[in-house]
Protein backbone atom coordinates (compact mmCIF):
# COMPACT_ATOMS: atom_id res chain seq x y z
CA UNK A 1 0.00 0.00 0.00
CA UNK A 2 1.16 3.65 -1.00
CA UNK A 3 1.64 5.87 1.80
CA UNK A 4 -0.77 8.78 1.67
CA UNK A 5 0.63 12.00 -0.07
CA UNK A 6 0.67 15.37 1.65
CA UNK A 7 -0.20 18.35 -0.22
CA UNK A 8 -4.03 19.29 -1.74
CA UNK A 9 -3.96 15.64 -3.57
CA UNK A 10 -3.33 13.22 -0.18
CA UNK A 11 -4.81 10.43 -1.30
CA UNK A 12 -2.76 10.20 -4.75
CA UNK A 13 -1.41 6.91 -6.01
CA UNK A 14 -3.98 5.20 -3.71
CA UNK A 15 -6.37 2.94 -5.18
CA UNK A 16 -10.21 3.02 -3.67
CA UNK A 17 -13.17 0.60 -4.02
CA UNK A 18 -16.44 2.41 -2.82
CA UNK A 19 -19.88 0.61 -2.93
CA UNK A 20 -23.10 2.53 -3.11
CA UNK A 21 -26.82 2.16 -3.12
CA UNK A 22 -29.50 -0.53 -2.35
CA UNK A 23 -29.21 -4.18 -3.88
CA UNK A 24 -32.09 -5.83 -5.74
CA UNK A 25 -32.63 -9.06 -5.40
CA UNK A 26 -35.34 -10.52 -8.00
CA UNK A 27 -38.71 -12.22 -7.03
CA UNK A 28 -39.94 -12.63 -10.98
CA UNK A 29 -38.88 -10.67 -14.14
CA UNK A 30 -40.45 -7.33 -13.01
CA UNK A 31 -40.39 -7.23 -9.13
CA UNK A 32 -37.32 -7.30 -6.66
CA UNK A 33 -36.85 -7.27 -2.94
CA UNK A 34 -35.20 -3.75 -1.91
CA UNK A 35 -34.18 -0.75 -0.20
CA UNK A 36 -34.54 2.35 0.58
CA UNK A 37 -30.80 3.08 0.08
CA UNK A 38 -30.50 6.09 -2.52
CA UNK A 39 -26.34 5.53 -3.09
CA UNK A 40 -26.06 9.29 -2.35
CA UNK A 41 -23.30 8.79 0.38
CA UNK A 42 -21.53 6.21 -1.82
CA UNK A 43 -21.50 8.72 -4.55
CA UNK A 44 -19.92 11.86 -2.33
CA UNK A 45 -17.57 9.16 -0.71
CA UNK A 46 -16.83 8.37 -4.54
CA UNK A 47 -16.63 12.13 -5.42
CA UNK A 48 -14.33 12.94 -2.27
CA UNK A 49 -11.76 10.26 -2.88
CA UNK A 50 -11.52 11.51 -6.48
CA UNK A 51 -11.43 14.91 -5.11
CA UNK A 52 -8.45 13.87 -2.91
CA UNK A 53 -6.34 12.12 -5.63
CA UNK A 54 -7.34 8.75 -5.14
CA UNK A 55 -8.31 6.41 -8.10
CA UNK A 56 -11.63 5.58 -7.33
CA UNK A 57 -13.60 2.24 -8.71
CA UNK A 58 -17.69 2.54 -7.71
CA UNK A 59 -19.34 -0.34 -7.38
CA UNK A 60 -23.42 0.74 -7.43
CA UNK A 61 -26.58 -0.68 -6.98
CA UNK A 62 -28.41 2.53 -7.26
CA UNK A 63 -30.03 3.22 -10.48
CA UNK A 64 -29.64 5.37 -12.30
CA UNK A 65 -25.97 4.88 -12.21
CA UNK A 66 -24.53 8.69 -10.78
CA UNK A 67 -22.72 10.74 -13.91
CA UNK A 68 -19.02 10.56 -11.36
CA UNK A 69 -16.31 12.13 -13.59
CA UNK A 70 -12.93 10.40 -13.72
CA UNK A 71 -14.72 7.29 -11.25
CA UNK A 72 -14.85 4.17 -12.94
CA UNK A 73 -17.94 2.59 -12.21
CA UNK A 74 -19.32 -0.76 -12.02
CA UNK A 75 -22.72 -1.41 -11.94
CA UNK A 76 -24.32 -4.71 -10.33
CA UNK A 77 -28.19 -5.34 -9.20
CA UNK A 78 -27.94 -8.01 -6.35
CA UNK A 79 -25.88 -9.11 -3.42
CA UNK A 80 -24.11 -11.79 -5.24
CA UNK A 81 -22.91 -9.77 -8.29
CA UNK A 82 -21.89 -6.77 -6.07
CA UNK A 83 -19.83 -9.36 -3.91
CA UNK A 84 -18.05 -10.94 -7.02
CA UNK A 85 -17.33 -6.90 -7.88
CA UNK A 86 -15.43 -6.21 -4.70
CA UNK A 87 -13.97 -8.90 -4.62
CA UNK A 88 -12.19 -8.26 -8.04
CA UNK A 89 -11.62 -4.97 -6.83
CA UNK A 90 -9.53 -5.41 -3.74
CA UNK A 91 -7.04 -7.32 -6.14
CA UNK A 92 -6.12 -3.60 -6.48
CA UNK A 93 -7.19 -2.04 -3.76
CA UNK A 94 -5.83 -0.33 -0.52
CA UNK A 95 -8.77 1.04 0.67
CA UNK A 96 -12.87 -0.52 0.55
CA UNK A 97 -15.72 1.80 1.81
CA UNK A 98 -18.67 -0.56 2.01
CA UNK A 99 -21.34 2.12 1.88
CA UNK A 100 -24.20 0.02 -0.11
CA UNK A 101 -27.15 -1.15 1.44
CA UNK A 102 -26.86 -4.93 0.77
CA UNK A 103 -29.96 -7.06 1.10
CA UNK A 104 -29.56 -9.52 4.13
CA UNK A 105 -31.82 -12.12 1.99
CA UNK A 106 -32.99 -13.20 -1.43
CA UNK A 107 -36.10 -14.92 -2.55
CA UNK A 108 -35.01 -18.94 -2.46
CA UNK A 109 -36.70 -19.11 -6.18
CA UNK A 110 -36.94 -16.50 -9.01
CA UNK A 111 -39.86 -16.82 -11.13
CA UNK A 112 -38.99 -17.36 -14.84
CA UNK A 113 -42.18 -15.81 -15.53
CA UNK A 114 -43.95 -12.55 -13.92
CA UNK A 115 -46.23 -13.70 -11.12
CA UNK A 116 -49.65 -14.11 -12.32
CA UNK A 117 -52.50 -12.22 -9.48
CA UNK A 118 -54.87 -14.88 -7.74
CA UNK A 119 -56.89 -14.53 -4.87
CA UNK A 120 -54.64 -16.47 -2.55
CA UNK A 121 -52.52 -15.91 -0.08
CA UNK A 122 -48.31 -15.90 -1.56
CA UNK A 123 -45.35 -16.62 0.35
CA UNK A 124 -42.20 -16.01 -0.43
CA UNK A 125 -39.59 -18.04 0.76
CA UNK A 126 -36.29 -16.18 1.43
CA UNK A 127 -32.83 -17.49 2.10
CA UNK A 128 -29.98 -14.94 3.18
CA UNK A 129 -27.50 -13.30 1.15
CA UNK A 130 -23.49 -13.38 1.32
CA UNK A 131 -22.38 -11.60 3.50
CA UNK A 132 -19.36 -9.31 1.38
CA UNK A 133 -17.49 -7.88 4.30
CA UNK A 134 -17.72 -11.08 6.28
CA UNK A 135 -16.28 -12.69 3.04
CA UNK A 136 -13.52 -10.65 2.53
CA UNK A 137 -11.14 -12.62 5.71
CA UNK A 138 -11.04 -14.93 3.47
CA UNK A 139 -9.54 -12.75 0.28
CA UNK A 140 -5.60 -13.14 -0.23
CA UNK A 141 -5.23 -9.10 0.42
CA UNK A 142 -7.33 -8.58 2.82
CA UNK A 143 -5.01 -7.23 5.30
CA UNK A 144 -3.42 -4.80 2.81
CA UNK A 145 -6.15 -3.44 2.65
CA UNK A 146 -7.94 -0.84 4.92
CA UNK A 147 -11.39 -1.82 5.21
CA UNK A 148 -14.16 0.26 6.13
CA UNK A 149 -17.89 -0.51 7.04
CA UNK A 150 -21.06 1.56 7.18
CA UNK A 151 -23.63 0.80 10.42
CA UNK A 152 -27.33 1.97 9.39
CA UNK A 153 -29.36 1.22 12.97
CA UNK A 154 -31.98 2.54 15.21
CA UNK A 155 -31.77 1.57 18.46
CA UNK A 156 -28.62 0.30 20.90
CA UNK A 157 -26.73 2.53 18.42
CA UNK A 158 -22.92 2.16 19.85
CA UNK A 159 -23.20 -1.34 21.09
CA UNK A 160 -24.63 -2.52 17.73
CA UNK A 161 -21.85 -0.82 15.55
CA UNK A 162 -19.05 -1.82 17.82
CA UNK A 163 -20.31 -5.58 17.34
CA UNK A 164 -20.38 -5.49 13.79
CA UNK A 165 -16.92 -4.24 13.65
CA UNK A 166 -16.08 -7.17 15.35
CA UNK A 167 -17.83 -9.39 14.04
CA UNK A 168 -17.06 -8.44 10.37
CA UNK A 169 -13.21 -7.56 10.94
CA UNK A 170 -13.23 -3.64 9.92
CA UNK A 171 -10.80 -1.81 10.44
CA UNK A 172 -13.46 1.24 10.97
CA UNK A 173 -17.31 1.50 11.15
CA UNK A 174 -19.14 4.62 10.47
CA UNK A 175 -22.49 4.65 12.49
CA UNK A 176 -25.37 6.39 10.78
CA UNK A 177 -28.54 6.69 13.03
CA UNK A 178 -31.36 5.99 10.30
CA UNK A 179 -34.11 6.94 12.47
CA UNK A 180 -33.18 10.36 13.34
CA UNK A 181 -34.96 13.27 11.10
CA UNK A 182 -33.44 14.34 8.36
CA UNK A 183 -30.07 12.39 7.89
CA UNK A 184 -32.25 8.54 7.27
CA UNK A 185 -31.92 7.25 3.87
CA UNK A 186 -32.38 8.93 1.12
CA UNK A 187 -31.76 12.19 2.49
CA UNK A 188 -29.21 15.22 1.59
CA UNK A 189 -28.04 14.98 4.97
CA UNK A 190 -26.00 12.76 6.99
CA UNK A 191 -24.44 12.78 10.75
CA UNK A 192 -22.04 10.21 11.65
CA UNK A 193 -20.06 8.17 14.37
CA UNK A 194 -16.96 6.40 13.58
CA UNK A 195 -15.18 3.82 15.93
CA UNK A 196 -12.65 1.72 15.56
CA UNK A 197 -11.52 -1.32 17.30
CA UNK A 198 -10.88 1.00 20.65
CA UNK A 199 -13.97 3.00 20.43
CA UNK A 200 -15.21 6.39 19.02
CA UNK A 201 -12.55 8.50 16.54
CA UNK A 202 -14.86 10.62 14.63
CA UNK A 203 -17.83 12.43 15.27
CA UNK A 204 -19.33 14.63 12.30
CA UNK A 205 -22.58 16.46 13.15
CA UNK A 206 -25.12 17.11 10.48
CA UNK A 207 -23.83 18.03 7.22
CA UNK A 208 -24.10 17.80 3.56
CA UNK A 209 -23.25 14.25 2.44
CA UNK A 210 -19.94 15.56 0.35
CA UNK A 211 -19.22 17.75 3.80
CA UNK A 212 -19.77 14.09 5.66
CA UNK A 213 -17.44 12.53 2.96
CA UNK A 214 -14.73 14.85 3.15
CA UNK A 215 -14.39 14.63 6.80
CA UNK A 216 -14.78 10.55 6.29
CA UNK A 217 -12.09 10.85 3.77
CA UNK A 218 -9.62 12.82 5.86
CA UNK A 219 -9.94 10.05 8.53
CA UNK A 220 -8.97 7.16 5.88
CA UNK A 221 -5.99 9.72 5.11
CA UNK A 222 -4.71 9.93 8.72
CA UNK A 223 -5.58 5.91 9.17
CA UNK A 224 -3.42 5.71 6.34
CA UNK A 225 -0.11 7.35 7.04
CA UNK A 226 -0.67 5.76 10.03
CA UNK A 227 -0.69 2.00 8.80
CA UNK A 228 2.71 3.48 6.63
CA UNK A 229 4.63 4.62 9.66
CA UNK A 230 4.61 1.26 11.56
N1 LIG B 1 -22.99 -5.76 4.45
C1 LIG B 1 -22.36 -6.71 3.67
N2 LIG B 1 -23.05 -7.82 3.24
C2 LIG B 1 -24.33 -8.00 3.62
C3 LIG B 1 -24.98 -7.05 4.47
C4 LIG B 1 -24.27 -5.93 4.85
O1 LIG B 1 -21.18 -6.55 3.35
N3 LIG B 1 -24.99 -9.07 3.20
C5 LIG B 1 -22.21 -4.58 4.88
C6 LIG B 1 -22.86 -3.25 4.54
O2 LIG B 1 -22.46 -2.78 3.28
C7 LIG B 1 -22.33 -2.35 5.66
C8 LIG B 1 -22.17 -3.31 6.83
O3 LIG B 1 -22.13 -4.64 6.28
O4 LIG B 1 -21.08 -1.79 5.35
C9 LIG B 1 -23.29 -3.27 7.85
O5 LIG B 1 -24.53 -3.37 7.19
P1 LIG B 1 -25.89 -3.39 8.02
O6 LIG B 1 -27.04 -3.57 7.09
O7 LIG B 1 -25.92 -2.24 8.99
O8 LIG B 1 -25.66 -4.69 8.92
P2 LIG B 1 -26.10 -6.18 8.78
O9 LIG B 1 -24.87 -7.05 8.82
O10 LIG B 1 -27.00 -6.36 7.59
O11 LIG B 1 -26.86 -6.41 10.14
P3 LIG B 1 -28.37 -5.99 10.57
O12 LIG B 1 -29.18 -5.87 9.30
O13 LIG B 1 -28.78 -7.10 11.46
O14 LIG B 1 -28.24 -4.69 11.31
Amino acid sequence: MDAAAPGPFPLRGIRVVVTAGGTREPIDPVRFLGNRSSGKMGNALAAACREAGAAVELITAALPPPAAPEVSVTQVETAAEMQRAVWTGLDRADVLLMAAAVADYRPRRVAAHKLKKSADELTLELVPTVDILESLREHPRRTRVLVVGFAAETDDLLANAADKLRRKGLDLIVLNDVGAPGVGMGSDDNAVTVLDPHGVVLTVQRSPKPEVARRLVGLVVERLARRHAV
